[in-house]
């Protein structure tokens, strides 16, 4: 299958990716754009539909990853894998210097990407401000951080 990546910058975009999050079971209803504070990315196939999505919110020099899903038909193939790639090689090119998440369901995934669990309490203020840390994500979930490579 050929897949386009693309960078969600409009409304119509965003709807489709609060939806896509909605079928695959993660806060989608705080999620928003703003330009140079959050980068969310989708890969579309030939029809234009979402196939998998991952975003970035930025706090200074952390980093909150999310969004991150594949259309379950798709799983399997990579594509989380690729996604992830692509959202720390895009923070590699600002002053980031980790990137934290919250999984309720793919800690594993994420470990093998090269994310460490870490206690919440070690997370920047800011970012434990963040509507996902702060309010959608259950206490439950475990924390995650990457360090970049400089
Ligand atoms: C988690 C998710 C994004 C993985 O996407 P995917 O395209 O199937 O994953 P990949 O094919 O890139 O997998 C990469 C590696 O992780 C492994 N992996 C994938 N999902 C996994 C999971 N849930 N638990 C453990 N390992 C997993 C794969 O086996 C693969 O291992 P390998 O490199 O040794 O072959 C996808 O299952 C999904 O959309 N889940 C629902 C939404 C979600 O939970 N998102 C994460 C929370 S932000």
């Amino acid at each position: 299958m050929n897949l386009a990546l693309h960078m969600i910058q409009d409304q119509l975009a965003l709807e489709k990716l609060q939806k896509f999050l909605q079928t695959n079971k993660l806060p989608h209803q705080d999620v928003r754009l703003s330009a140079g504070e959050k980068i969310f990315l989708g890969f579309y196939d030939d029809a234009g539909e979402l196939v998998a999505s991952g975003g970035l919110e930025l706090y200074g020099d952390a980093a909150l990853l999310r969004s991150v899903a594949v259309q379950e038909t798709q799983r399997g193939r990579s594509l989380g894998k690729r996604m992830v790639d692509e959202l720390i090689q895009r923070a590699q090119q600002l002053p980031v210097r980790r990137i934290f998440l919250l999984t309720e369901s793919a800690p594993d995934f994420f470990q093998r990407i090269g994310f460490m669990p870490v206690d919440r309490g070690s997370v920047p203020p800011a970012l434990q401000a963040s509507s996902e840390f702060a309010d959608v994500c259950p206490a439950s979930a475990v924390c995650m951080f990457y360090e970049l490579k400089r």
